[in-house]
């Protein structure tokens, strides 16, 4: 029986501006209260654009509201001359609790490789902030490397020189099933997530193995929601589409095993 508490995560790609990130948040925060949500049972997450996290802590923490939220993406280096960057520290200063590493649409638009996604791993741990790393293979891969290969080996560049005790979390994003429409199946979904865990145990050792959260993402939406999170190895869920809508991505957080 796992003691991993769910974590059901939105990740808002470019949309929603600060005033619309307001009134959302706001929004999901009633609905969820309305609902009598656990959220000690299931953590709900949000990962608005950049410009929009000062005015999201702002409401957070004004209103004490239960949803943790995260960046999207980091800069591997502290400070300095990298027009456009935004740093760990930055993020740590408006309470960001997590930010997205790797994540495929930043690997395939914007060119970053393993060893990039390393050193922003290690940034974020550097700066206490709690990375998720997204993995996932193409239609390609799969066909001609099998389900896990390249998620694992996504994995194991992520976390090169990452020692200890330390606080991560795993996305397995299969790149096909992203706004495609066509979601892996619970049983891919899990096939992944096991060997990933592995790979964990292996470079990490149990303890991390056992309290890492991995996170099925691609096409996740209310109605298949609860097949994953059936599943022993999969621990919640990164949610792009449907984290914009209001009542999906409420029902999504409150699924029923
Ligand atoms: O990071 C989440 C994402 O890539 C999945 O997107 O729209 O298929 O839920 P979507």
């Amino acid at each position: 029986v796992t003691t991993r508490t769910p974590l059901l995560a939105g990740n808002w790609k470019m949309n929603l501006d600060h005033l619309q990130s307001i009134a959302f948040v706001q929004k999901l925060a009633w609905s969820l209260k309305d609902a009598n949500h656990d959220f000690d049972g299931a953590e709900v997450a949000i990962f608005p654009p950049f410009t929009d996290l000062r005015s999201v802590q702002t409401l957070i923490s004004a209103d004490k509201l239960p949803i943790h939220f995260g960046a999207q993406d980091v800069s591997a280096h502290d400070s300095g001359a990298y027009t456009g960057e935004i740093s760990g520290a930055f993020l740590k200063a408006l309470d960001c609790q997590y930010v997205i590493i790797g994540h495929s649409e930043r690997r395939t638009l914007h060119n970053e490789t393993d060893e990039v996604v390393n050193t922003k791993v290690l940034a974020a741990l550097k700066h206490g902030l709690v990375p998720v790393i997204c993995v996932g293979e193409t239609a390609e891969d799969l066909e001609k490397h099998g389900p896990s290969a390249v998620p694992v080996a996504q994995l194991k560049a992520a976390l090169a020189s990452v020692t200890g005790a330390v606080d991560i979390v795993v996305a397995y994003e299969p790149v096909w099933a992203i706004g495609s429409g066509q979601a892996a199946t619970p049983e891919q979904a899990e096939q992944v997530a096991a060997q990933l865990r592995v790979t964990l145990r292996e470079l990490l050792g149990d303890e991390v193995a056992e309290a890492t959260r991995v996170l099925y993402g691609g096409s996740v939406k209310s109605g298949n929601i609860a097949g994953f999170m059936r599943e022993p190895n999969v621990d919640g869920a990164l949610i792009g589409g449907a984290s914009l809508d209001l009542n999906e991505f409420a029902s999504i957080v409150r699924f029923q095993k």
